[in-house]
């Protein structure tokens, strides 16, 4: 008897210590240990609210143009009710007819571009992905995911998946009012689009965040890692859709965006980690360098290029991790229609250093550059930084940190000094 109590508490000793780590980082990722009554706030020096950005999940920074852009569902209640990317499916006979975004990162105005050619009644837009040839800066073709729902799906086929997700292509003339839709994208292998990756006009990556839609499977996804899903490689001719599986070993990969020289950034969601990849440029696989860690989802990475390192001779340039914090709540805070219910927002920023190889040096610590309650800034999904010029700024080296929520009723930029706070 002795001798199994021993040998019991031996094993349920290794079991703990086998354990803990894992389980307080799965604990501290979903937000219990993070309660909202002590929640912390950090801004920057000055908070501006960017009006008519009402549910925009993703962002971009089209350098050029010196232009943001982004997609947004445009009305709370809708984004509420339908939106898969959330695994909400309540509502799908109320779809969003969003629309795409140009922001002015100078003068914080935004422009709703009027959508030519594009007769659909749904447009719930998730993540976009931007592409300008080197030759011609002024044509951006933007890849917008967009989850329209099932026509297929009724009470007499409820075998038919809720959701015909699929990726539009537009093109915009720079400084223009519209963009002209090109095309839908369908294929069997875009599921369940989350995130995309333009390579040129006619190949992206995308990202299926889960193989299930919805329900208790979902969620014992979104915990497990278990890798059910995948990364897929997708290229279009004048008639032809043709994808490949590119990578299906990240369980929950999510975010897609670009690091320097090539370098793709993946964001793990509820592993919390980002992952640096390559393409390889025979078989259209990727290929995974190595990761970071941060204590939270991530969701849409960015990577800040910083274009003032000559003026003092530093290099701010480096990744923004954003995250919902709690986690625990999101699926039923998600879906207040009045879009009250709190989602608190976290974003990281690691330096450039964490995308080399491991084992080079330099400092690759995470930071904590934002952090609200859900109150300024409800539920962060992308955070990109646009530096503001030092000379125009008496010699400050300071940028704009612009964040968006996917069910945030605006998007904020928040003023950010540099040397303090990346
Ligand atoms: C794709 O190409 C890379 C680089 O040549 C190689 O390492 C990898 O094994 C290939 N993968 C497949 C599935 O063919």
């Amino acid at each position: 008897m002795a001798v199994f109590l021993y040998l019991t508490t031996i094993v349920v000793g290794i079991l703990s210590a086998l354990l803990y780590t894992p389980l307080k980082r799965q604990a501290t990722i979903i937000g219990l240990l993070r309660p909202l009554n002590s929640w912390e706030n950090i801004h920057g020096i000055e908070n501006r609210v960017i009006r008519d950005t009402v549910a925009c999940e993703d962002l971009h920074y089209h350098e050029p143009s010196d232009m943001l852009y982004s997609a947004c569902m445009g009305d709370m209640e809708k984004a509420a009710g339908w939106f898969p990317g959330s695994g909400t499916l309540d509502h799908p006979e109320n779809p969003s007819l969003g629309t795409l975004v140009v922001i002015d990162p100078k003068t914080m105005k935004t422009k709703k571009l009027s959508l030519e050619n594009f007769p659909a009644t749904a447009f719930v837009t998730h993540g976009i992905s931007i592409y300008s040839h080197p030759s011609d800066h002024n044509t951006v073709f933007i890849f917008a995911v967009n989850h329209h729902p099932n026509p297929l799906q009724t009470s007499a086929s409820p075998e038919q998946p809720k959701a015909a997700s699929r990726i539009e292509l537009f093109t915009h003339a720079v400084g223009s009012d519209t963009a002209t839709h090109l095309r839908s994208i369908s294929h069997p292998l875009i599921r369940t689009p989350n995130d995309l990756l333009a390579l040129s006009e006619k190949e992206f990556l995308v990202t299926n965040c889960h193989h299930y839609r919805d329900g208790l499977m979902r969620l014992v996804e979104d915990i497990s890692h278990i890798p059910w899903t995948d990364l897929v490689h997708v290229s279009i001719d004048d008639h032809d859709v043709t994808a490949t599986v590119s990578l299906n070993s990240i369980g929950t990969n999510n975010g897609l965006g670009w690091g320097p020289n090539g370098q793709i950034l993946i964001g793990d969601a509820t592993g919390g980690n980002l992952y640096f990849a390559g393409l390889e440029a025979e078989n259209k696989t990727v290929s995974i360098s190595h990761h970071v860690p941060v204590d939270s989802v991530v969701d849409n990475p960015s990577f800040f290029s910083d274009p003032y390192s000559q003026f003092d001779g530093k290099d701010y340039s480096g990744y923004l991790l954003p995250g919902i914090g709690r986690p625990i709540d999101f699926g039923t805070n998600y879906k207040d229609p009045t879009g009250q219910a709190p989602i608190p927002s976290i974003v990281w920023y690691v330096p450039v250093n964490a995308g080399r190889k491991e084992g080079e040096g330099g400092d690759k610590q995470a930071r904590l550059v934002f952090s609200d309650d859900g109150s300024s800034l409800r539920g962060v999904t992308t955070a990109v930084i646009v530096a503001i010029d030092p000379a125009t700024n008496d010699g400050k080296r300071e940028g704009w940190l612009f964040l968006t929520g996917v069910v945030a009723p605006n998007m904020l930029a928040t003023k950010i000094d540099f040397a303090t706070t990346l």
